[in-house]
């Protein structure tokens, strides 16, 4: 098997995901980040763990379609069986997704369907939220929300603030992550419509 990261940023998931894989954690090999900003964290991240770099960036092409056609070739050169995006900020086409259905999975740090977005740790907390967590989900056409393999609970007590939230959503992230590609890499996933039952 066979996995590329899709990354924007910083990168931490894209760490623990190599460290879990050097643990033995799955078994698979991390083939390929696809990255879609020259300043990234991840891209340095990527190079010390001797990871592929492929630097796609949506400037570059005129239209999305040219974009993610660009995306393919390196998917379908480097053989790719599991996409994993781990800080994306890029919804996907629903021609990409259709392509890779139940092969593309997603984290996201909130119990989805709440809080979707880009800031979801932020929304939530300013909701006022007592619980919220972390969710893997595979990927639909729509933004974070297709179907959901694992989700873990985070209680947010008095005393938070919304750094403290953020650093124990981000470990959760970083262990469920792992799990859920270890689920994947071993065929325990089930998918039925929207449920994905584990094996
Ligand atoms: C993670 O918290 C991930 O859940 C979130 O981006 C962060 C990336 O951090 N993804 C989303 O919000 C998707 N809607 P990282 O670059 O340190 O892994």
């Amino acid at each position: 098997m066979r996995i590329a990261v899709f990354a924007s940023g910083r990168g931490t998931n894209f760490e623990a995901i190599v460290k879990a894989r050097k643990k033995g954690i799955f078994k698979a090999s991390l083939s390929l980040l696809v990255c879609d900003q020259p300043k990234a964290g991840v891209i340095a991240k990527a190079r010390r763990a001797g990871v592929k770099v492929v630097l796609v960036r949506r400037e570059d092409f005129s239209g999305k379609k040219d974009f993610e056609a660009q995306i393919i070739k390196h998917i379908q050169e480097d053989k790719i069986n599991l996409i994993v995006m781990a800080g994306f900020m890029r919804m996907l086409s629903p021609e990409f997704v259709r392509r890779y259905r139940n092969r593309v999975i997603n984290i996201h740090p909130s119990l989805l369907p709440s809080f979707k977005g880009a800031h979801a740790i932020k929304d939530a907390f300013g909701y006022g939220v007592k619980v919220t967590g972390v969710t893997v989900h595979f990927v639909d056409e729509k933004m974070d929300h297709g179907p959901i393999i694992l989700q873990q609970v985070v209680s947010v007590s008095k005393s938070d603030t919304l750094v403290s939230l953020e650093a124990r959503i981000h470990k959760i992230e970083h262990k469920l992550y792992s799990l859920g590609i270890k689920l994947f890499v071993e065929g325990k996933l089930k998918i039925k419509g929207r449920k994905v039952s584990i094996q």
